[in-house]
């Protein structure tokens, strides 16, 4: 039997990710406690309501299980409508309760990462238009600026924006978030002050801490050919990883933005990141149907013999990550993983999911990219935005009613790894018994084999 170990760097950053909005709960000054209040806006009309209940001060209990489980780190997001309730009106509390879970964080050996804007804006900022709104870039620039003069006593690393990619498409394109369009042409207006929006925050922390780490969490999808060999489907895949892969982060290296045919240049966002945050979920497939030319602008789909989580939301594809981890290293940033994770309330798939995503990460920082730190989302189940409730990502399980924490076996394992910052087969061998003989084969690695 195979006893052997994959070891990650020294100082490696182990954590997991939470969003203001998902987690604190009673966030009712923001668009998404409005949207959630509408009919039909959400699944089976859950609200977020208490959420994790982190405002009232849960974020105790869930620090000290992330920190007695080996975690060193946290990403956690700050509630702009808690910090700015409307324009230039600053609530001091919050930004001390802010400061105060923080500290409560370094306490506890988690080095903070702190994500300013994870999809949810104050109500008067949606009232003035939102993203679509030039004006939203200085309002953002003005809060991040207050931000980080409080909160840098505290925090070296920041996200400033979550996954612009799916802020766009989810409420200007999918209309699934608020404020729920569908209006392509709105797209040029709102990425170009995703982008100058992003621009103005990265230059503002400079400006207050020198030695900060800015970047944004890249949401990398996964796309490819239903048919490698088909050209059409390799060109769907194109437009798609330009539109929704590339927008952003290459904006954001060079300062153009290329939007379809749209294009601007926009000089302050080059060279705008410290580090490239990476989130992975997933793979989607594309296929054309030559009987319905239309098919060319649909969706894409979890490739069919992939394993599913159980809602259908996420096909467990490791090579995904691979693929997504040589995207981000062709920036030449250091990488951080910001969010990986799969929604598996019984927790079957989690496993073996974890182990075989992180296994890719470990061969990319082992070819010494520059590959810092992994979060996994999530630490306890939350509020998952239009699937309410329905979608179960937490290392811990959680009762609404009760607010009660219960462990998933996923939490053990991610622990063991967290501690010993390492995969071992013993530890593979006991949560993933199934993968255990391709993570460690029993006749050693098939190159070494082919060699003898
Ligand atoms: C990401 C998002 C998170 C979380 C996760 C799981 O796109 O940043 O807030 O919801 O997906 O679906």
């Amino acid at each position: 039997m195979i006893h052997a170990k994959y070891h990650f760097p020294d100082n490696f950053l182990w954590g997991t990710a939470t969003s203001s909005h998902q987690v604190e709960g009673q966030n009712d000054n923001n668009d998404w406690w409005a949207w959630e209040h509408q009919p039909d806006r959400i699944l089976h009309n859950q609200k977020s309501g208490n959420a994790c209940d982190w405002w009232n001060g849960r974020w105790k209990e869930d620090f000290d299980r992330a920190a007695e489980d080996g975690q060193n780190s946290h990403r956690l997001s700050i509630e702009w409508s808690r910090i700015e309730p409307g324009p230039a009106l600053w609530d001091d509390d919050a930004l001390a309760y802010y400061s105060e879970i923080l500290q409560g964080a370094l306490d506890r050996g988690l080095v903070p990462m702190v994500t300013l804007h994870h999809f949810t804006n104050p109500l008067w900022i949606s009232e003035r238009g939102g993203w679509e709104n030039p004006e939203t870039v200085k309002y953002f620039e003005r809060y991040v600026h207050k931000v980080v003069s409080v909160l840098k006593e505290f925090v070296r690393l920041w996200v400033t924006i979550n996954e612009p990619n799916v802020y766009m498409y989810e409420s200007y394109g999918s209309g699934m978030f608020p404020p729920g369009k569908k209006d392509i042409k709105s797209w040029p207006h709102v990425a170009r002050n995703l982008i100058r929006g992003h621009a103005a925050a990265y230059h503002a922390i400079h400006s207050l801490q020198e030695d900060a780490l800015v970047g944004v969490a890249h949401h990398y999808r996964g796309f490819r050919p239903a048919n490698a060999r088909n050209p059409i489907e390799r060109m769907m895949v194109r437009v798609r990883s330009r539109t929704f892969n590339n927008l952003f982060a290459r904006a954001f290296t060079d300062g153009h933005m290329r939007l379809l045919h749209w294009r601007d240049r926009i000089p302050e966002a080059k060279k705008s990141q410290d580090y490239l945050g990476l989130n992975y979920y997933t793979v989607e497939e594309f296929g054309f149907d030559p009987m319905n030319p239309g098919s060319f602008f649909r969706e894409g789909v979890l490739p069919e013999s992939a394993e599913k989580s159980p809602t259908g939301f996420i096909a467990n594809i490791p090579e995904g990550m691979r693929i997504a981890l040589k995207w981000a290293r062709a920036f030449g940033l250091p990488i951080y993983v910001t969010e990986n994770g799969i929604e598996d309330k019984g927790d079957t798939i989690r496993p073996g999911y974890l182990l075989r995503h992180l296994l890719e990460v470990w061969k990319a920082a082992n070819m010494n990219w520059q590959v810092k730190g992994y979060y996994h989302w999530s630490l306890v189940d939350n509020f998952e935005w239009d699937r309410g409730w329905t979608q179960r990502f937490g290392l811990w399980e959680l009762d609404r009613v009760s607010q009660k924490r219960t462990r998933r076996p996923s939490s053990e394992l991610y622990a063991e790894i967290c501690k010993t910052n390492s995969i071992s087969s013993d530890c593979v061998r006991r949560f993933a018994p199934q993968i255990s003989d391709d993570l460690f084969p029993p006749k050693g690695p098939a190159e070494l084999s082919d060699r003898e």
